[in-house]
């Protein structure tokens, strides 16, 4: 058992600690992930993890810094201190929570592909997409490339830097389907893949997101989680309820 010696150096240390002390909560995250974190035409950062992140330096009392990140490299930023936690539609992974510890689920997703309208009737599922003649594409690092890998086996897999590269390839006409978090591709589908596009939306995966933070924090990971099941108790976290009305409105 700790002793109270240790409890005290374990606050002291605690990154939640630091937050309040230096009066500032700094959240890693790469736009470009809708409805999570995008930007708007002015540029500005917006989203659903960006309104969860005001909420939680509001109720700490401490002002707002987001740090843009690119995906590359988001847990070496957490892990060499450019951030306090990460807020990034990040799904927990076995493999990330080696390195991250996570705070419970905020939301669950799974992985659907959008294929070129040409293809709709003929390909209703990712086996009939698998065919060495197709072309499946991806963003690098992702649960993403992942389930690409996992699903396709005999079809030619391209991954690009980021998740607007890769749809932009099917767009294009240059690959056949994109494989990407459902939320993306509702929200792509509502807007630039509406009528080019179509959304084969049985989800391939399942997969919880989590904010991330670094490891050997109880006080930070215990205020998190308590942030979180209020959040969801007064429905601010819903992501079928007010998430859906704001973000992903069709
Ligand atoms: N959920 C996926 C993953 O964790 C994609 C997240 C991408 N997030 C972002 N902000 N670009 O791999």
């Amino acid at each position: 058992a700790n002793s109270s010696a240790d409890d005290i150096n374990l606050w002291k240390n605690s990154t939640l600690n630091k937050i309040l002390q230096r009066g500032e909560l700094r959240v890693g995250m790469e736009p470009g992930y809708m409805p999570f974190e995008m930007k708007d035409k002015k540029g500005r950062i917006i989203g659903y993890d960006v309104d969860m992140a005001k909420k939680m330096a509001k109720e700490m009392g401490v002002k707002l810094k987001l740090v843009p990140t690119a995906w590359d490299g988001i847990i070496a930023g957490l892990l060499t201190n450019k951030y306090d936690i990460i807020m990034s539609g990040m799904t927990i992974t076995q493999q990330r929570n080696l390195k991250i510890n996570f705070a419970d689920p905020y939301v669950v997703v799974g992985q659907t592909i959008m294929i070129r309208k040409e293809l709709a009737g003929k390909i209703k599922s990712a086996a009939d997409l698998d065919k060495p003649e197709y072309t499946v594409v991806s963003k690098l690092g992702v649960t993403g490339e992942i389930a690409t890998r996992k699903f396709f086996k005999n079809a030619k897999i391209i991954t690009f830097e980021t998740e607007s590269d890769a749809v932009s390839e099917v767009l294009n006409g240059k690959a056949d389907g994109v494989v990407y978090d459902q939320p993306y591709n509702i929200v792509f589908m509502s807007d630039k893949g509406k009528d080019k596009l179509v959304h084969l939306d049985t989800p391939l995966t399942y997969e919880p997101l989590g904010w991330a933070i670094r490891k050997g924090d109880p006080d930070f990971l215990n205020w998190l989680n308590n942030f979180l099941r209020q959040m969801k108790g007064d429905k601010v976290v819903d992501f079928h309820g007010k998430l859906n009305e704001k973000w992903l409105r069709d």
